[in-house]
C-alpha cells in the first residue's frame, strides 16, 4: 500500500489538464467521494496496527498534495480562460467595448458622400505646401496680410521681409489642391478637396491652430453663379434636411468675384432665433464665389472660354452645428468620454 501511495502522489504532481472538463476529470479521479483517495482512505481500516502510524501519515500527504494540485491546474485554467463561462454556458458572454469615429470624420464622411452623388471627384494634396500653391496662383496681392508671419506657420522663408512664390509653409485653406487639379487638367473639372489646414491661432473654444476643410471646384463652359447657388441649396438640405433654406451675403475673397459667405436656416430655432444662432434664425456655413480669371489664366485654363465657381467650409464649424459642440478644442484632446458620444452616428 505504502508503494502505491507514493506511486500516485508522483502520478498526482505530473497532472496536468487542458480545460475545465480535463479538471473535472482530475477530481472525480482523486478527489470525490468514489474516487481513489477515498478508496484507500476506507482500505486504511485493514492496516495493521504496526503500519498503521506510517500509512496514515502517506496518505494525508497523499491527499494533501491532491488538493494542492487541484487548486494549482484551477488557478492555471483561469488565467487561461474563465472557466465559469465554460461551467454555465447560459452565462451572457463578456462584451468587447466597440469604436467610434471621430464625430470630424463621420462629418467629412457626409460631406464628401453629398458631393460625390452629384459628380464631385475627391482630391488630395500636400500639407506642407509653397507659397505658389496657397497664395500666388490664387491671386493674393504680394503684401496681402494672410501671408504674414503671425497667420501662417513657415516651415522656410527665404527673405524674412518679401514673401517669394518658393517659401514652404503649412498649408492654410486646401484651395491649394484645386490649384494642383486646374494645372494637371482639362476642364470639366467637378472636385472637392477635404483636408488639414493651418493657420498661426491662438488656441481657445473658437479658433484652433489646426482645423478640417473640404473645398470645392467646379469649372466648365457656362457654369453660371445660379449654378453655384443650386448646388449649394443642394448640399445644405441633404446636409440640414429638406426644409433648409440658404441666404448668400457679399463678401470678399482674392480668389473668386463675386463672393459671397453662405448662410443656412437655423435647425434649432427654425429661423425664429436661439442662443446657437444669436437670435438671427441664420447660420454662417461656407464661403464661396465665381472663380477669378486671373486664378484660371495662371494655371493655364482660358478664362475667356471657361467659368467656374469654388467654395470651402470649415468641417468643426459644421460639426459643432450638428453635433451643438460649442468647443473647439474638444475636437482635438481625443477624451474618451466624448468620443464615446458618437458611437451611434456612423
Ligand atoms: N479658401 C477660403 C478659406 O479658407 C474658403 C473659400 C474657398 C472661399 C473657395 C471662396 C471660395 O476661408
Amino acid at each position: 500500500m505504502l508503494q502505491k501511495i507514493s506511486d500516485l502522489i508522483k502520478e498526482v504532481s505530473a497532472y496536468s489538464v487542458n480545460n475545465g472538463e480535463d479538471l473535472e476529470l482530475f477530481r472525480l479521479k482523486y478527489l470525490s467521494k468514489k474516487g481513489i483517495i477515498s478508496d484507500l482512505f476506507e482500505d486504511f481500516r485493514n492496516v495493521s496496527v504496526s503500519e498503521k502510524k506510517e500509512v496514515g501519515q502517506n496518505l494525508n500527504q497523499l491527499k494533501q498534495s491532491a488538493l494542492e494540485k487541484y487548486n494549482i491546474l484551477k488557478s492555471e485554467l483561469l488565467d487561461k480562460e474563465d472557466i465559469s463561462d465554460i461551467q454555465d454556458l447560459t452565462r451572457p458572454s463578456v462584451s468587447f467595448g466597440s469604436g467610434s469615429r471621430h464625430p470630424i470624420s463621420i462629418v467629412r464622411n457626409e460631406i464628401i458622400d453629398i458631393f460625390t452623388r452629384i459628380g464631385f471627384t475627391v482630391s488630395e494634396g500636400p500639407e506642407i505646401e509653397d507659397d505658389d500653391h496657397v497664395f500666388t496662383k490664387l491671386n493674393f496681392a504680394p503684401e496681402h496680410p494672410a501671408r504674414d508671419m503671425q497667420d501662417t506657420f513657415y516651415v522656410s522663408r527665404i527673405s524674412s521681409e518679401d514673401s517669394s512664390p518658393e517659401d514652404i509653409l503649412l498649408r492654410t485653406h486646401t484651395s491649394s489642391v484645386q490649384v494642383r487639379v486646374m494645372q494637371n487638367q482639362k476642364p470639366p473639372i467637378r472636385t472637392i478637396s477635404p483636408g488639414r489646414v493651418f493657420r498661426n491661432e491662438a488656441i481657445s473654444a473658437r479658433a484652433h491652430c489646426i482645423f478640417h476643410q473640404v473645398e470645392g471646384l467646379y469649372i466648365d463652359e457656362n457654369v453660371s453663379f445660379a449654378d453655384l447657388k443650386q448646388t449649394l441649396l443642394f448640399f445644405a438640405r441633404e446636409m440640414f434636411g429638406k426644409e433648409t433654406e440658404i441666404r448668400l451675403r457679399p463678401s470678399y475673397f482674392p480668389f473668386t468675384e463675386p463672393s459671397a459667405e453662405v448662410d443656412v436656416s437655423c435647425k434649432i430655432c427654425n429661423g425664429k432665433g436661439c442662443n446657437v444662432c444669436k437670435h438671427t434664425g441664420w447660420l454662417e456655413i461656407l464661403g464661396c464665389g465665381m472663380v477669378h480669371p486671373n486664378v484660371l489664366d495662371s494655371c493655364n485654363i482660358d478664362s475667356n472660354k471657361y467659368t467656374g465657381f469654388a467654395f470651402g467650409m470649415g468641417i468643426e464649424r459644421l460639426t459643432m452645428l450638428k453635433y451643438q459642440v460649442n468647443d473647439l478644442r474638444l475636437y482635438f484632446e481625443n477624451d474618451i468620454r466624448f468620443l464615446d458620444q458618437f458611437k451611434t452616428a456612423f
